[in-house]
């Protein structure tokens, strides 16, 4: 069979590419995480931009590109770096000093790989969805850019997460039960994880079920893009506001929490409208309506929150492995972008 070729590609998000295309990088991130010694990019450099912070994403990549032998440079924006326009016509006489267009383009003409973390402002949802950071990158940049989690999409996280139902799974994960569950925070937080975790079960052709109280649903067409992607791949994706019934049977428990658009931009109607839900916290005592089921989350996770303890520290948690994946998987997408 040919070699599925990915090079020079932006990657953006996760429905940006085939299924079969998905599971290529991820193939290579299995070689890698048994021996990847193998496997360089010696000489590339990858440049990454950190508008909000990071602990898996920034140490993954910087660590993942050191060990392919490439030279890793991190700005974080407005701390080392300037802080950057983005709104094209801007008349830049506030407080940044430079536009993303001038900044892409001479960052093009150094790096090999660019790569940018911009979370929503969480204002205005019609600005967010626009990803108006990532777009600014995409329009300006001319090799291959990397999301590391925008306002819609985390396709890295993705990537980790597909390749652990792999691992979980022996390698099959069609018809795999397995549940997204929505759970309780201090704060909103971005619809990116949930959907990218989404469309990767989808890649996988797991039987989805996506658990979340009323006023929580997920961006529709993403539902929508991940049923037929699900379906083409032999699964199905439910959508419930039961969360036991969710859990009954399941295989794989992903915990996550997610904003509401219902309330968007007004975090304090919000959170009183979560103070009304019943407790939608992973206990062990739901865990076991499950048939034994591994726990996943993307991290970083607020113990006894989202979760409890006892599930984070139990046998069937398998988030460090999960975090663990994100090295193999991004090493495997930069050597894919570059060229095998
Ligand atoms: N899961 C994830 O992206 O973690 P960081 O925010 O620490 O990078």
């Amino acid at each position: 069979m040919p070699k599925i070729d990915i090079r020079g590609r932006d990657f953006l998000r996760l429905s940006d590419f085939s299924a079969e295309e998905i599971n290529s990088i991820i193939d290579l991130a299995f070689e890698m995480k048994k021996e990847q010694s193998k496997f360089s990019i010696a000489g590339k450099t990858i440049v990454m931009l950190f508008f909000n912070s990071s602990l898996r994403t920034r140490t993954s990549f910087e660590i993942g590109a050191f060990q392919l032998g490439a030279h890793p440079v991190v700005l974080n924006i407005g701390q080392d770096s300037w802080d950057l326009e983005w709104l094209e016509g801007a008349v830049m006489d506030g407080d940044k000093p430079e536009h993303i267009k001038d900044a892409a383009r001479v960052l093009s003409r150094y790096a090999d790989i660019i790569a940018v973390r911009s979370f929503p402002k969480m204002g205005n949802y019609d600005d967010d969805r626009r990803d108006p950071i990532l777009s600014a990158f995409s329009e300006y940049t001319n090799v291959p850019l990397i999301n590391l989690e925008s306002a819609v999409e985390h396709p890295c996280q993705g990537l980790a997460d597909l390749m652990t139902l792999r691992e979980v799974f022996n390698g099959v994960t069609k018809k795999k039960k397995v549940v997204l569950s929505w759970a309780p925070h201090i704060k909103p937080l971005p619809l990116a994880v949930p959907h990218s975790a989404l469309m990767a079960m989808a890649m996988g052709g797991c039987n989805v079920v996506v658990a979340h109280p009323e006023k929580f649903d997920l961006e529709p067409e993403i539902v929508e893009q991940a049923r037929k992607v699900a379906k083409a791949a032999g699964g199905k994706v439910e959508v419930t506001h039961d969360q036991a019934a969710a859990l009954d049977g399941a295989e794989v428990v992903y915990g996550k929490s997610w904003l509401s658009r219902a309330f968007y931009g007004k975090p304090k109607d919000e959170l009183a409208y979560r103070k009304t839900l019943p407790s939608w916290t992973i206990t062990e005592k739901k865990m076991e309506r499950t048939s034994r089921a591994k726990f996943m989350h993307c991290l970083p996770v607020r113990r006894n929150v989202v979760v409890d303890d006892a599930v984070l520290d139990g046998e069937d948690c398998v988030v460090y492995q999960q975090a663990e994946n994100r090295l193999h998987a991004q090493k495997a997408l930069m050597v894919k972008l570059l060229g095998e």
